[in-house]
């Protein structure tokens, strides 16, 4: 029987950056190919300074590799200029952070509708669909709170409503729990997958949190610049198992790192 196969969202093929600083030059990332299925929760794991954050950041066309091919959503990213790539982004990607990054000044409403401002609809429309993805992360009651009077976990999560007010196909985000306690951690992971089931997002997250193992459909392992893959891949599995208290391996959705072709 043939399994009908959806079209990655996310193709990154030998994919190389590398950063000049002083005489020496930085292989943040070497030679990476993956693809990422429409739909899934990825996460990307790794030690501090293994290429995490750069992966991520040319996922969502901020950054542009030294060589190589990013592909996200039927886009060849290289073939963007910059102000192009602005506008794709603006389209394509929520983007999550280790730190919020919310305008002090503004109430929780007018944090998410702010990525609305790029589009043509109406002020009352903006602050109508900023409601509804406050009412999505559970923050409906929270419309006119400034951000200093949020818990962090709920800061989290109004960040996580400014980055699906666009309906963007993709969610990317860098170390969202990072800044989190155990409990806020959990609930932002359980979020994130939520926002794959119910709406069908595909997810891609950065982390070094071992809890993420348990909430992503594949766990992808960065070490050095370069994806692990087949027992390299197994072990740094097993280390992060080991840190986050577990013995053996999980069952069920999280379980197995996918294989790479
Ligand atoms: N703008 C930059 N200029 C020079 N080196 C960089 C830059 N960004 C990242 N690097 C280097 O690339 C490597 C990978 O960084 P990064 O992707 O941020 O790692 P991670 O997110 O896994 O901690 C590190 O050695 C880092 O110092
Ligand atoms: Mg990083």
């Amino acid at each position: 029987m043939q399994m009908r196969v959806a079209e990655p969202i996310i193709a990154i093929h030998h994919v190389s950056r590398r950063y000049v600083r002083g005489v020496d030059e930085v292989h943040a990332l070497e030679d990476v190919s993956l693809s990422i299925p429409q739909g899934h929760f990825a996460g990307f794991m790794g030690p501090s300074g293994s290429g995490k954050s750069t992966l991520l950041n040319l996922v969502s066309g901020i950054d542009r590799p030294t060589s190589g091919e990013v592909i996200v959503a039927g886009q060849r990213l290289n073939d963007l200029s910059e102000d192009e790539l602005a506008h794709w982004r603006a389209r394509h990607v929520g983007l999550i952070f280790q730190f919020f990054n919310l305008i002090p000044v503004l109430s929780s409403r007018d944090n998410v509708a702010l990525p609305l401002l790029l589009t043509h609809l109406s002020k009352a429309e903006r602050l109508r669909r900023a409601e509804v993805a406050l009412g999505i992360v559970d923050l409906g009651h929270r419309l006119h709170h400034l951000p200093r009077t949020l818990s962090g976990g709920e800061q989290q999560r109004v960040a996580i409503a400014r980055a699906i007010v666009t309906d963007p196909d993709l969610i990317v985000a860098d170390e969202p729990t990072g800044d989190l306690d155990a409990r806020n951690a959990e609930a932002i992971l359980s979020l994130l997958r939520q926002l794959k089931q119910d709406f069908g997002k595909t997810v891609v997250m950065v982390t070094h949190d071992p809890r993420a193992l348990r909430y992503v459909d594949d766990a992808y392992h960065l070490d050095k610049g370069l994806l692990l893959e087949g027992e390299d891949a197994e072990r740094a599995r097993a280390a992060l198992l080991v840190a986050a208290g577990h013995g053996a391996a999980p069952t069920g959705a999280a379980a197995g790192v996918r294989a790479q072709p």
